[in-house]
């Protein structure tokens, strides 16, 4: 779009292709439909939706002209001339495929498609730069809080330590009720089905998928490096029982779905999801129902804390149409955005190597020395205690005779906790299995 003389020819019209339209493409489309001007005035050109690719091309869409409809969505991106095409179908093919040939076709691209961009972002923010076109994706992270665009833009010139976020709400929501409203997992999994907080079928969201697509994303923001899903360690939310919820609640603490990353002393990346303790005071702890929330810790600006709904359609939208407005502007001035930096290149650590602290729980036969012995095995495997509390078994659980030991450590190697934890779990004074969870913000 620059002309011979150096100037940018611009368009006065760009053309917008929209692929799928459930809960936040239809959002998207309404929103382009019905606020047409204020959006032609924030970018600086009229945004002519060219049509909307979905599965159903029959099914009515109350607000969205039949004539837009296609259910063609390859012909919709190889034959509509879109200067942006707008993914939001989801899952990894056919948008892969259709996300890289509108980038062939000279195409820039918004999408909130986090699995597609943590499992094959290197391909798609490579083809992007190949061809010169931007790629955003604010709403493939916490829905409707601004945290892509503040890590790409705002804080580059910056260190990030840290970044610890509930990204899912679904699990948020479970991990909430099960605290506030003392619910079983499968009860309050129901519950938040039935509000309609989690899909029929769950999985992504409570065995943790989901949260590790957005940890990779965001790890590769953080720390200009390559990390996909397959790098993140998972863990979900549905070991979680009543009995941790109890135990976190008398250490004045809450479990949390956490996604996080961190560099380690090595230089490497910590990347993890999975379920974790944080002390009631971390702003983390309280972000209720189904809220996302991201704290980040950089070297210069200090603890910045994003907070805000992390789904739903009307949200994800708003994020998809500040990216729209974004790539519009952009192409008028016939610039992109650096399509993803990735030049420092660092591996990612093994979990083995993680350091962090750990709540550990056990029942122990009530003798004199058990403690001694416990906290001197814990000791031989480099693992030092912070703090120790004892207590009598519920009444419900047997044997008798026995106690519980709950003990929080100092920060610990994960290899050598779980070292502990099998080693405890040999020795004639442990019944049962070793209750563990990874502390936060302690
Ligand atoms: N929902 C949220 O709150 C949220 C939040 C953040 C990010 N996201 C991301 O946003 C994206 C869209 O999510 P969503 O919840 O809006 O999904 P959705 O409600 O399931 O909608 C998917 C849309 O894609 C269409 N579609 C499916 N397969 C297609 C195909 N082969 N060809 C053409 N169209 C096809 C569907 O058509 P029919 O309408 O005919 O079925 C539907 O319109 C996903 O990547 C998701 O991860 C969603």
């Amino acid at each position: 779009m620059v002309n011979e003389t150096n100037e940018v020819d611009a368009p006065r019209v760009l053309r917008v292709a929209l692929l799928g339209c459930g809960t936040v493409g239809a959002q998207v489309a309404r929103t382009m439909l019905t606020q047409r001007e204020d959006l032609a005035a924030k970018s600086g050109c009229e945004l002519d939706l060219v049509g909307v690719a979905v599965h159903d091309a029959g099914r009515p869409r109350p607000g969205i002209p039949d004539e837009l409809l296609t259910d063609d969505p390859e012909a919709l991106v190889a034959d509509g001339g879109a200067d942006i095409v707008i993914e939001l179908i989801g899952g990894i093919d056919p948008p892969r495929r259709l996300v890289l040939s509108a980038i062939d076709r000279g195409a820039s691209v918004v999408t909130a498609n986090k699995a597609l961009l943590a499992k094959h972002g290197e391909e798609i923010y490579a083809a992007a730069e190949r061809e010169g076109v931007d790629i955003y994706y604010e709403a493939a992270v916490a829905g409707a809080i601004p945290i892509v665009r503040p890590l790409r833009e705002s804080l580059v010139g910056d260190q990030i330590l840290t970044i610890m976020g509930i990204v899912n709400g679904t699990t948020n929501y479970i991990l909430d009720k099960m605290t506030t409203e003392h619910q079983d997992f499968a009860t309050a999994l129901a519950t938040a089905q039935r509000l309609g907080f989690a899909e029929a079928d769950p999985t992504a969201d409570i065995e943790g998928f989901d949260a590790a697509s957005k940890a990779a994303i965001l790890a590769s923001l953080a720390y200009h490096s390559t990390v996909r899903i397959d790098d993140v360690y998972r863990e979900g939310i549905t070991g979680v029982t009543s009995e941790d919820i109890e135990a976190a609640e008398s250490m004045g603490c809450v479990i949390r779905l956490l996604a996080i990353a961190r560099l380690d002393e090595a230089g490497r990346i910590e990347v993890r999801v999975h379920p974790a303790t944080v002390a009631r005071e971390h702003p983390l702890a309280m972000v209720q129902g189904a809220n996302n929330a991201i704290f980040v810790e950089a070297a210069n600006a200090g603890r910045l804390m994003f907070m805000g709904p992390g789904a739903g359609g009307s949200p994800t939208a708003s994020a998809v149409t500040g990216d729209l407005v974004t790539v519009a502007r952009n192409r008028l001035r016939g610039v992109e955005n650096p399509a993803h930096s990735v030049y420092q290149g660092l591996p990612v650590a093994p979990m083995s190597e993680t350091r962090t602290r750990y709540h550990l729980r056990f029942q122990v036969v009530d003798q004199p020395g058990v403690l001694a012995a416990a906290a001197g095995l814990l000791a031989g495997n480099r693992v030092s205690i912070h703090s120790v509390h004892q207590h009598a078994p519920r009444a419900d659980d047997r044997p008798t005779g026995t106690a519980v030991l709950s003990m929080v450590t100092h920060l610990a190697r994960e290899a050598d906790v779980m070292a502990c934890i099998a080693e405890l779990e040999r020795t004639g004074y442990v019944h049962g299995q070793v209750r563990f969870m990874r502390a936060e913000g302690l």
